[in-house]
Formats: C-alpha cells, structure tokens, sequence
C-alpha cells in the first residue's frame, strides 16, 4: 500500500502562492512529476528556473493553468480539436502546443475594440498594456512563436495557480537530463536548497511526463508520448504525426534529445532476459527470466499505466543502490506501451555510449 498523504493545507498554498507572486521557485505536485514552478509571466522567475536545473535556454518550458479559459488567454488560437481534446482529457497529462499571443496581436485586437465600443484612447491604451502584461514571454517558449499548455489533474496543483493567479511555468524539477522526480523526495534530492519551497502531494499517479501534442500547424503532431495514448487522441481528432514524418517546418520538439530522463547507472534494454556477466546489478523483469540468478531481480507491473507509475520510482531506487547496471525486460511493441518505450529508449541511451552489452 502506497503510504497515505495528508492533502496539502491551504496555508501552505497561500505561503507558496505568495512565493510565486514576488518571483520565487516553488517545487509541487502533478498527477504526472512534480513541477519546478515560477511565475510564467515574469521573465527573471522563469530565468531562476533554466539556472536552478542547469537547463539550456534552448529548451522550452510548458505553462501551468487552471482553466480552459486561462489558457486560451495566453494563446492567439484556440481550434476546434484544442476545445474537443481539452474537454476531454483536461485536466490530465496532456500538454497542447499553440500560437502564442503576442503584445502586437493583443493590442491590434485592442486598437480594433476600440473603434466599435468608443472607449476613449487612453482607456484603451492602459487596458491593453494591462492585457500586454498577461503575455508570455519569450523565455518561456525558448523563443519559439508557440507555447505548450497543460492543465494538470491535482488539487495541489489547481490550488496553487489559482491562489496565485498566475500561469506557471514548470518543468519537471529535476536537474536537465536526470530521471524526473515522483515524491518531493527525489525533488530534494535533486534541487535541494535551490528551490524556495517544495509542496509534498505523495507520490505522482501517472509517473511519467504528459503527451505534448502541437496543434500548431496545418496537422497534429506528436511531439512527446506521454500520459494520454496516441490511440486516445486519435479517436478524436483522428490521425496524428510523429514528430518524424512531420514535413518540414512542422514546430520541433526542442530539448527532446535523446539523453533526457536518465538514471547515473548504466541502463541496458533486454529482450530476453540477458544481463551483463560481470558486477552486481539490477533486473527489472516483465516476462523473461534472466540468464544470471546471483543478481536482483525486481517483477515490474504487467500493466503499462502501473508500469509507468512505478518506473521513475524504480530507477531512482536503483541510482541509490549503487547498482552496477540495470537491465531491463523490454515491453512488448504494442500502442499502450509507446510511452514507457521512449522513456526507456533514452535511459538506455547513455549506456550504449558507455558500455556495450
Ligand atoms: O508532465 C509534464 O509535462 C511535466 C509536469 C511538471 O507538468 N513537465 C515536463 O516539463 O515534463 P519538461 O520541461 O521537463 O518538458 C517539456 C517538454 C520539452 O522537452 C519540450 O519538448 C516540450 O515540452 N515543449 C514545451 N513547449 C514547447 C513548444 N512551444 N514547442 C514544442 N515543444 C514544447
Ligand atoms: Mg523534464
């Protein structure tokens, strides 16, 4: 039995939400990893956030909201499949990526309200910098004319934007290309006195980052296999790209290379139960047997959504374990296990540079 967690006081979301408002990092819980959160209106917040994780400014951040309509308050379009997806799985692990709005296009759309509702030009010039203010920034999107929205499924979380009034940016709250956290835990470990304040919400459920979905361009790409399965979305809004049939200028995942979410221990996928014959190390076996008996053998979930929930758990265990390797019972190809998949496919990269098998 998981370990039961008193739900966060409300005290704690007003202290936090303070923290927020004056620029501070704040570290909480998602259904997915915890977030390193900052202001995502405030461009020196949200620099706090790249040095904190030693993270490239390359790389974009997803924005944190509590409502449909606080997203489409941040984006320049909002289409028909971003209304029939977020009515479906938000709030959830799925992060939409859009056309930002931009100052210009919020003060023409300004400029041109003014004609029909005779608000005279001081009014209107004050309300559409008060609107200005409510602009995205471009650290937040690395620059980027789009930004990814999320509106996370945990009450800590909705409380904590909405206490704030603010959209947050926050990646997951680790350093850049180590495992992502599961428990406040990891998030000390990893961060420690470098975040202002980290709200514990138990374990995350889902345990792996969101499907991040652009609705950017003429057709959906995918962009990260995440939470919501492709077949999810599909059903929907029918047939969706990956990122690598996507034509070109389709909008690219930066910051998705290959080395992100790694454990430091060497990460080998197997496919039937062979392991390194030397050192001591750790199986995370599904189906297969391994080939040694002298090493430990941990049975994974057979499901792929209690899978994912457990597996960021399982490598940071393995990490303090001092393991010599960790060898992996690759899952099966099937759709409900493409985003375990990719998960593994990167931990395991940085074995294959390291050492062969
Ligand atoms: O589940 C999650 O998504 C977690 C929790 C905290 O919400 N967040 C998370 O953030 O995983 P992060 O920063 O570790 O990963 C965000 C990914 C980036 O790697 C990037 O590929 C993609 O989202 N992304 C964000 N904004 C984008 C944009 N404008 N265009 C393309 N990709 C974007
Ligand atoms: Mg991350």
């Amino acid at each position: 039995m998981p370990p039961t967690i008193p739900p966060i006081h409300p005290d704690d979301i007003a202290r936090a939400a303070a923290l927020l408002r004056a620029g501070r990092l704040v570290a909480f819980p998602t259904e997915t990893v915890y977030g390193l959160g900052a202001n995502a209106l405030d461009p020196e917040a949200v620099a706090r956030i790249y040095a904190v994780k030693r993270r490239p400014a390359t790389s974009p951040l997803i924005v944190h909201v509590a409502s449909v309509d606080m997203a489409k308050s941040l984006v320049a379009d909002w289409p028909e499949a971003a209304a029939l997806l977020t009515k479906n799985f938000w709030p959830g692990p799925l992060t939409l990526v859009l056309p930002v709005a931009c100052v210009e296009t919020r003060a023409g759309v300004k400029t041109s309200d003014r004609v029909g509702t005779g608000v005279p030009p001081v009014q209107a010039e004050q309300s559409s910098a008060a609107l200005s203010s409510r602009t995205i920034p471009p650290i937040v999107t690395a620059g980027l004319p789009t930004v990814g929205l999320r509106m996370p499924n945990h009450p800590a979380a909705l409380a904590l934007i909405e206490a704030a009034a603010l959209p947050l940016a926050a990646p997951s709250a680790n350093r850049f290309t180590e495992l992502s956290p599961t428990t406040a835990d990891h998030v000390r470990q990893s961060l420690g006195s470098e975040v202002d304040l980290i709200l514990d919400g138990g374990p995350c459920t889902v345990g792996i980052e969101s499907t991040v979905l652009s609705l950017a361009g003429p057709n959906p790409v995918l962009l990260r296999p995440g939470g919501i399965s492709r077949q999810q979305l599909e059903a929907l809004i029918g047939p969706i790209a990956t990122l690598k049939d996507a034509p070109a200028g389709a909008h690219p995942a930066p910051g998705m290379h290959a080395r992100h979410y790694s454990p430091r221990t060497v990460l080998y996928l197997t496919q039937k139960g062979e392991v390194p014959e030397q050192w001591q190390g750790i199986y995370l076996q599904l189906h297969h047997a391994p080939t040694r008996t002298n090493i430990t053998v941990l049975q994974m979930p057979q499901s792929a959504a209690e899978y994912a929930a457990s597996l960021y758990k399982v490598l940071h265990n393995a990490d303090g374990n001092n393991y010599s390797w960790i060898a992996v019972d690759s899952p099966p190809n099937t759709p409900e296990w493409e985003a375990v998949h990719d998960r593994l496919r990167r931990a395991a990269s940085k074995g294959k540079e390291r050492v062969q098998l």
